[in-house]
């Protein structure tokens, strides 16, 4: 066909969506996906709280709504995050937060600066608008980690390239599982001012905490300067397809004119319920159960892999979240073993394609929080038996 454009030629599928087509995730042990438990989603009290706001709000839950989102839930988002009603955004969750910014800020080859490895929704979101992708792997000598995150702004630079954003996942990142040190967002924000570029703060594991201090926002650091998304999917459920924009006036007039065209306004009776949700502290009494239990299936999966695997393996220790990052020998290859595993009924993610470099060959992502605790065992035990 001749009739795509451009930017199709430059979309990918996600490898993650790919195998859930091959296979039917209950047959097997499956640490790969990203979902919730359904164990979290308070079946009872959303069916009360639907129903409240249909005699509370009536047709109007089910009409056209604000393109900003309803003002009940911008309130209710913004009193959360301790902000002005006016920085507030109500989007079609997170993901859609990643692909508006990138429309109303990005031109083909422009550069889009981030982790390596980052998440794979965004990189497919930037590859979709032909930006030009430069990932800086993590490194915890801050100073050395500072200049490689300078070397290749410089190199862009260089290339007369222009720098938009550096986009990043500063809490219980997907797929590393690693937190952000205030010092590192702090660098982070200091050479955005420097560069004068922007930063995209992707934050929808932040509110999953199971151990340690919160560390400030980036957004906190710099209102100006940084897009902070937020999400209901991991506090609440994935399936409202809700989450949330803060920015300053400029960027958030641009994203309301861009969401005119995208879908008018976010799913309105969706909004209610969530802001009702919000309101009656029904989220908050839900999010502390939800903690409870992943932080249990996070505590068991950590064991499991100190009891099973070769000593040759590594893992990082998220405290929060839903994943964590497996590094395997040197040589190892996890997209080339990702067959045996399985056939003998495990599945995971190859970490390559978390990679903007074609890198971490050698590296797997692990979910813990949607497979019964029960099954977690067997499934370790084949894959550690396999890598051995
Ligand atoms: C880092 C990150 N950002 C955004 C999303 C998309 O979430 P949402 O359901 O809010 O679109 C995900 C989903 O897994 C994610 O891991």
């Amino acid at each position: 066909m001749t009739h795509f454009s451009k930017d199709t030629e430059c979309f990918f599928r996600s490898p993650v969506r790919e195998i859930f087509k091959k296979v039917d995730l209950s047959s097997i042990y499956s640490f790969a996906g990203g979902y919730p438990s359904a164990d979290t989603f308070p079946l009872e009290d959303i069916r009360s709280t639907m129903s409240k706001v249909i005699d509370k709000w009536g047709g109007v839950a089910f009409q056209y709504g604000a393109t900003q989102g309803v003002t009940v839930l911008r309130e209710a988002v913004a009193k959360r995050c301790g902000v002005p009603v006016e920085r507030v955004q109500i989007t079609s969750s997170s993901q859609q937060g990643i692909d508006v910014c990138t429309r109303v800020l990005v031109d083909p080859g422009d550069v889009v600066l981030t982790s390596n490895p980052s998440y794979l929704g965004a990189l497919q979101s930037f590859c979709s608008y032909r930006a030009d992708i430069r990932g800086v792997s993590h490194c915890s000598d801050i100073v050395r980690f500072e200049q490689d995150y300078v070397k290749t702004i410089e190199e862009a630079l260089s290339e007369g390239k222009k720098i938009k954003f550096l986009y990043m996942i500063p809490d219980f990142q997907n797929p590393s599982g690693e937190t952000l040190t205030l010092q590192e967002r702090k660098m982070m924000v200091s050479l955005a001012r420097k560069y004068d570029f922007l930063i995209v703060e992707d934050s929808p594991y932040r509110e999953l905490r199971y151990e340690g201090d919160p560390v400030p926002t980036m957004y906190s650091l710099d209102p100006e300067r940084v897009v902070h998304l937020g999400s209901f999917s991991k506090i609440f459920a994935p399936g409202f397809r809700l989450g949330w924009i803060l920015a300053n006036e400029d960027v958030l007039d641009k994203i309301y004119v861009c969401k005119q065209s995208l879908d008018l306004c976010p799913p309105v009776f969706d909004q209610y319920v969530a802001a009702e949700f919000l309101q009656s502290g029904l989220l908050d009494a839900n999010l502390s159960k939800s903690i409870e239990l992943y932080r249990h299936k996070r505590d068991v999966l950590l064991s499991l892999l100190e009891k099973y695997m070769p000593e040759n393996v590594s893992w990082t220790h998220p405290e929060g979240g839903l994943f964590l990052f497996l590094t395997l020998p040197e040589d190892f290859d996890s997209v080339a073993f990702y067959d045996r595993a399985l056939s003998a009924g495990v599945a995971y993610v190859a970490g390559s394609f978390f990679h903007t470099d074609g890198g971490g060959k050698n590296t797997m992502r692990l979910n813990f929080s949607f497979l019964d605790e029960n099954r977690m065992e067997p499934g370790i035990k084949i894959l550690s038996d396999l890598l051995r």
